[in-house]
């Protein structure tokens, strides 16, 4: 977007932008963050902060919310059902921090979060939603958005009752999967939904799941009307999708430093852990490339950063 004028607003904080970058645990660390924003996402979405057993958090979740300045407006995920403690964790979380937004996960599909009644769980108890909403918007002056899937199945799509109750509770965003908590990842995410809520809430409504190229960006735009559009897992392939580019179009020399930066980034936030972290990154953006099976396993299981990088310029002299 090339325009001053902001895309939208998540209550007084002007978005710049129609394209974000989906929260993911393990993948929208620092880094990949800040070059994504850099490359044209408009939010910082933290990955979530799992404070169902406090005591418990170890120094993986301090990392999670390690963010520059000039990454804000910055968006910290809370992941809890408890309305008192996620507003206790919210107040020392912004007294330290200052995030711009509070966000509250209703999406995470996975068993152990389910099984307690978290993340997408909480969708099967709308009171409980209403409780969240209202103990967090009545204590802070910022934002308060949430994330949600459709609903926990088939039989239970109660994505509009969860909209209109993040609305009336004070929310002022929300973000909507288009897949139930059982569908997990599988089958194609379904859109309708999206426009649905658009046209039913009169906050911003971000669409989400399976974007994978600058026409499903058209196309989820068309269909929903949504405000923005939240791109996750194609993102690691393709981080220029926030620049409206497609992967074929990015040259392997705008790659290869891209690569060079995010592991030098990296490394300074998850230190020695940083080069392994890094690998998912190195095999997705190096996908498209189709480089042999002995050439790609040294490469990923290299585990000295000189090497690593050398093997890296290698490669690219060889495309
Ligand atoms: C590895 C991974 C980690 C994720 N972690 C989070 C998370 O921390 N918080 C969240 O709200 N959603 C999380 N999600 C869901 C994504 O934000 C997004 O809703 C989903 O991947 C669908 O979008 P996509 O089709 O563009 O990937 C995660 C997804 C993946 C693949």
């Amino acid at each position: 977007m090339t325009s001053n004028e902001p895309s939208f607003k998540i209550d007084e904080i002007p978005i710049y932008g129609d394209l974000i970058l989906a929260p993911m645990e393990g993948i929208s660390d620092a880094p990949f963050r800040a070059l994504t924003r850099h490359l044209g996402s408009a939010l910082s979405v933290s990955e979530f902060i799992n404070t169902l057993n406090l005591s418990h958090s170890k120094i993986s979740v301090q990392n999670r919310l390690v963010f520059q300045d000039s990454e804000r407006p910055f968006s910290i995920q809370l992941l809890d059902n408890d309305p008192v403690r996620m507003v206790e964790i919210a107040k020392m979380l912004y007294d330290t921090l200052q995030p711009d937004i509070f966000d509250v996960n209703m999406g995470c599909s996975s068993k152990n979060v389910n099984s307690r009644g978290a993340g997408a769980g909480l969708m099967r108890m709308p009171k409980l939603v209403a409780r969240i909403f209202r103990g967090l918007s009545h204590t802070f002056d910022i934002p308060i958005t949430g994330k949600l899937r459709l609903g926990d199945n088939e039989d239970n799509l109660n994505y509009m009752e969860i909209a209109h109750i993040i609305e009336e509770n004070g929310g002022k965003m929300l973000a909507l999967h288009g897949r139930t908590r059982q569908q997990a990842f599988k089958g194609q995410a379904r859109w309708e939904p999206i426009a649905e809520v658009k046209a039913a809430v009169n906050i911003p409504v971000i669409g989400n799941g399976d974007v994978r190229s600058v026409a499903d960006i058209a196309s989820i735009k068309a269909q929903t009307g949504c405000d923005a559009v939240m791109i996750g897992r194609h993102a690691v392939q393709n981080p220029w999708i926030f620049s409206r580019l497609d992967r074929h179009e990015v040259q392997p020399q705008t790659v290869h430093a891209l690569m060079r930066t995010q592991l030098q980034e990296m490394l300074a936030v998850h230190y020695e852990k940083g080069l392994r972290l890094f690998r998912k990154f190195a095999r997705a953006y190096l996908s498209p490339y189709k480089l042999s099976r002995p050439v790609l396993v040294d490469l990923l299981t290299c585990e000295i950063v000189e090497e690593f990088s050398e093997q890296l310029d290698q490669v690219f002299k060889s495309l």
